[in-house]
Formats: C-alpha cells, sequence, structure tokens
C-alpha cells in the first residue's frame, strides 16, 4: 500500500532526525471528502454519553462524560426504551451549532452475544418505497417500531420551534450506529431535514448494496468510522461473490489505524473510497477484535463498569418525566424555560 510506505519512510526520517511529535498526521485539513476530523471527536464523546444510565446527570448534562468537547449541551430529550434496551437523546449544542441526536449501543455483558448473533442476520425487510432495498429487521424496528421514533420527532419539533432550522447531526456506536443511520434517512426523506449530517462509530452493516446506494444519494453527508481491527463493522458478512445477496455498507468509511514501529504508534486516519466497500480501508484486515470496538478516538463507548448497572434517577428529575404502560420513559423539558437547574431545588 502506497500510504503503508510512505509512512514507514515518514517514521525512518523521524527516527534519524528525532525531531518528530510521537503522533504522526498524514492529512489534517478539517475537511478531506467531508470528513472533519474536529466534528468525529466531538461526536464520538455524544455517543460515549448515552451509554451512561444515570439518567439525571445524563439528562441534567452533569455527567462525568459530559464535560469534555460536549461542555454546556442542553438535553431536550432523554429516551429510555426499558422494553428494548434502548436509550438515545436530542439536544442542541452551541458548537457545532445543530440539533445532536445520539443512540446507544447494546449494553453491558450482552455484547459477546450481539456480535455472534450479527454473523446470522437476513436482510429480511424491504425498505419502504425503495425498490430492491433490502434491510435487517431488527436494526430497522429498533428505530421506527419502539419509543425511540416519536420521542425523536416530538424532541425536534420542539428544538426547531425554538431555536429555528438548525443543522442536525446523528450519532450513535455500535447497534446506535446502526439506529442513527436509519435516524439519518428518516429525517431527510420523512421529515424534510435539510443538513442532516451522520457520523457513527464501529457500525454493522444494515442492508444491501441496493439500500447503500439509495443511502448514499439521500443522506451523503455521512461519515462511517471504523477502528483498527474492530469485528463489528465486518458484520454481518459481506460476500464479494454474491454481489445480489449480500450485505453491503453504505460510503464514506473512515479507517482508524495504528501503525507501530518499535515503541513508537503512529495513528492513521484513512478516508476511504465512495463504494463503501474500500478493500483498502478496514476491510484490508481481519475483523478480530472486541476491544477495538469499545475504543475510538481514545474514548470509551460502553457502560460504566458495573457497580450498580441498573438505571438510576433521583427524585430532582421526577418531574420531567413521564412514563408509558410497558414502563418505557422519556424526560423532556421546554427547551424555552430557563436551564435546568437542579441544586437549587435538591430537597423538594
Ligand atoms: C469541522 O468541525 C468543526 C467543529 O464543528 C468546525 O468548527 C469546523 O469549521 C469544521 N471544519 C470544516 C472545514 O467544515
Ligand atoms: C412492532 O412491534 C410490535 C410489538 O413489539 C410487534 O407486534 C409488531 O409486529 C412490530 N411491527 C413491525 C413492523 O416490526
Amino acid at each position: 500500500m502506497g500510504q503503508r510506505r510512505l509512512l514507514m519512510l515518514a517514521v525512518i526520517v523521524c527516527l534519524f532526525t528525532s525531531s518528530c511529535g510521537r503522533e504522526l498526521k498524514l492529512k489534517h485539513k478539517d475537511n478531506h471528502a467531508g470528513y472533519n476530523h474536529t466534528l468525529a471527536k466531538i461526536l464520538v464523546e455524544y455517543a460515549s454519553a448515552v451509554y451512561l444510565s444515570d439518567l439525571t446527570e445524563l439528562f441534567s448534562w452533569t455527567c462525568s462524560r459530559c464535560d469534555g468537547l460536549t461542555k454546556g449541551f442542553e438535553v431536550i430529550e432523554l429516551i429510555v426504551d426499558v422494553q428494548h434496551g434502548l436509550q438515545g437523546y436530542v439536544g442542541v449544542a452551541k458548537d457545532p451549532n445543530a440539533i445532536i441526536i445520539a443512540f446507544r449501543g447494546t449494553q453491558g455483558q450482552s455484547i459477546q452475544n450481539w456480535i455472534e448473533d450479527l454473523y446470522w442476520k437476513q436482510l429480511d425487510l424491504n425498505y419502504p418505497g425503495m425498490p430492491d432495498a433490502m434491510v435487517h429487521h431488527g436494526f430497522f424496528s429498533a428505530y421506527y417500531n419502539t419509543t425511540i421514533h416519536p420521542g425523536i420527532l416530538t424532541a425536534i419539533k420542539e428544538a426547531k420551534e425554538i431555536y429555528g432550522d438548525l443543522d442536525i447531526m446523528v450519532t450513535g456506536h455500535s447497534m446506535g450506529g446502526a439506529m442513527a443511520a436509519f435516524c439519518g434517512l428518516d429525517l431527510a426523506v420523512n421529515h424534510e431535514a435539510q443538513n442532516v449530517q451522520v457520523v457513527t462509530f464501529g457500525q454493522p452493516r444494515i442492508g444491501n448494496a441496493a439500500f447503500a446506494s439509495y443511502y448514499s444519494q439521500l443522506v451523503p453527508n455521512t461519515i462511517r468510522v471504523t477502528n483498527g481491527h474492530d469485528i463489528v463493522p465486518h458484520l454481518p458478512p459481506y460476500y464479494y461473490y454474491f454481489p445480489q445477496k449480500t450485505y453491503h455498507h453504505f460510503p464514506r468509511e473512515v479507517w482508524l489505524y495504528e501503525f507501530g514501529l518499535g515503541s513508537l504508534v503512529y495513528r492513521v486516519e484513512k478516508v476511504c473510497d465512495d463504494s463503501g466497500e474500500d478493500p483498502t480501508c478496514s476491510r484490508s484486515v481481519m475483523g478480530n477484535s472486541i476491544s477495538d470496538h469499545i475504543v475510538y478516538y481514545g474514548v470509551e463507548l460502553r457502560g460504566e463498569t458495573c457497580r450498580s448497572c441498573g438505571i438510576v434517577m433521583d427524585p430532582r428529575v421526577a418531574e420531567y418525566r413521564k412514563t408509558d404502560i410497558q414502563g418505557n420513559f422519556i424526560f423532556s423539558r421546554n427547551p424555552a424555560a430557563s436551564v435546568l437547574r437542579l441544586d437549587a431545588q435538591s430537597d423538594v
């Protein structure tokens, strides 16, 4: 690979001149075929926060992961679908000035089983309104046939009433990435959203080549970040010899990988071609790592290790909560009201 050889050369030059930092940056103009490194690093923090189970901290954006590049974010709606084990939120950020939507992936212990199941997922649903486009029913329903879908739409409507027609950025990791893709497509096609961007991390394949082709025309502003040997983007499998039958990723992949020489490790962010299945990106290596699935850009994408893995919430946010008969709930607040303040009312 030309790029690797170039890197090798650069590393050798570094070793001799000893004037290079630990991280070798190849190309960091901030917009390369739609890939914005700065934005991806912000969105991965949103995708990480949505894993947390302390709903009070998440709703009020005071959680341990709510501090870095996402500081000042205002959650408008936090949706917890207890029935299907799903979680997502919608809110408004100042930088980037946008509505941000994030979906959680599969929680905790079940990740191993979830990955094993991915090998056998069938393309078993015709995507509505798109001839020949097939997707996996389970991924589709997680977005469309749960409390997530109405919750997201309501929150976007409220946000737009107050803040005007902001850009919309949708993100998620793993299964949450699959949901983010369906959400982005839904907003672009069914809700006339103008500026929708989707950035997913470690997302599985969700449909066939026809679906990928529709998707990339309708939501061109999409980046699918993959990492090293992360197994999940390799699943459900891609069968090169059965182009009519196989799952097929949509573009555009950005593959993060490390490249080491002795004790030096260099990180590369490779912007891939527009086929969705660039053979020189993550497909060029074995998908055999779960640990590469869990950390992207140095940010952890899973729940906190379980001392008390149940859902945590305290009475201070109870007034914002609505529960349905299945036990699912939504926290929502009127974005026009002043900023959520917990301290003042903590003894009520
Ligand atoms: C990349 O994203 C950052 C953060 O939202 C933004 O400030 C910057 O302008 C973007 N760069 C380009 C070239 O779009
Ligand atoms: C939606 O979910 C309900 C119950 O969870 C189920 O009975 C129904 O078949 C699902 N519909 C679709 C289109 O998946």
